[in-house]
């Protein structure tokens, strides 16, 4: 009997404002193509189900839980991802507040939080605790009790001039 094939598919996106070209298998989640073909791990593989948040990017601009979008959805898309945050060289203020506030213990969560709250501070120039709050409703972390989190979020919008 013959064996079945898989199908593959070619995409041309922007990951990371960097023109980008993959080819995968076309059964393939945006997570699976970002970790498993574009070695990008830093986005974190969790539920798989849309309820951890830790698979959270950006595309075009807005975040989604990249284990829910095809990968066949991305062609001609942006994607933002937590290796795209820090500016050249420099840590993003959202970085270096999870680092120095206890934001981040084992880290796990910490992708899909930095993400999320960057969406929230491109939406809104000094977000309000409630809507940061709000902003990172979606994404669990099983370490923080979140206190640390939303310290550092808040730390990171008290630093924003
Ligand atoms: S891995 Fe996507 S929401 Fe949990
Ligand atoms: S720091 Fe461990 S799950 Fe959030």
């Amino acid at each position: 009997m013959q064996a079945l094939q898989k199908q593959s598919s070619h995409i041309a996106l922007s990951v990371n404002n960097e023109r980008t070209e993959v080819l995968f298998d076309s059964y393939k989640t945006l997570l699976e193509v970002l970790r498993e073909d574009l070695q990008l791990t830093g986005t974190k593989h969790g539920c798989e189900l849309g309820e951890c948040g830790a698979c959270t990017v950006l595309l075009d601009g807005e975040p989604v839980l990249s284990c829910l979008v095809l990968g066949l959805a991305c062609d001609g898309r942006s994607v933002i991802t937590v290796e795209g945050l820090a500016e050249e060289n420099r840590l993003h203020s959202l970085q270096e507040a999870f680092a120095t506030l206890g934001g981040s213990q084992c880290g796990y969560c910490t992708p899909g939080f930095l993400m999320a709250a960057k969406a929230l501070f491109d939406k809104h120039e000094r977000p309000t605790k409630a809507q940061i709050r709000e902003g990172l409703s979606g994404n669990l972390c099983r370490c923080t009790g979140y206190l640390g989190i939303y310290a550092a979020v808040e730390d990171a919008v008290a630093g924003t001039p």
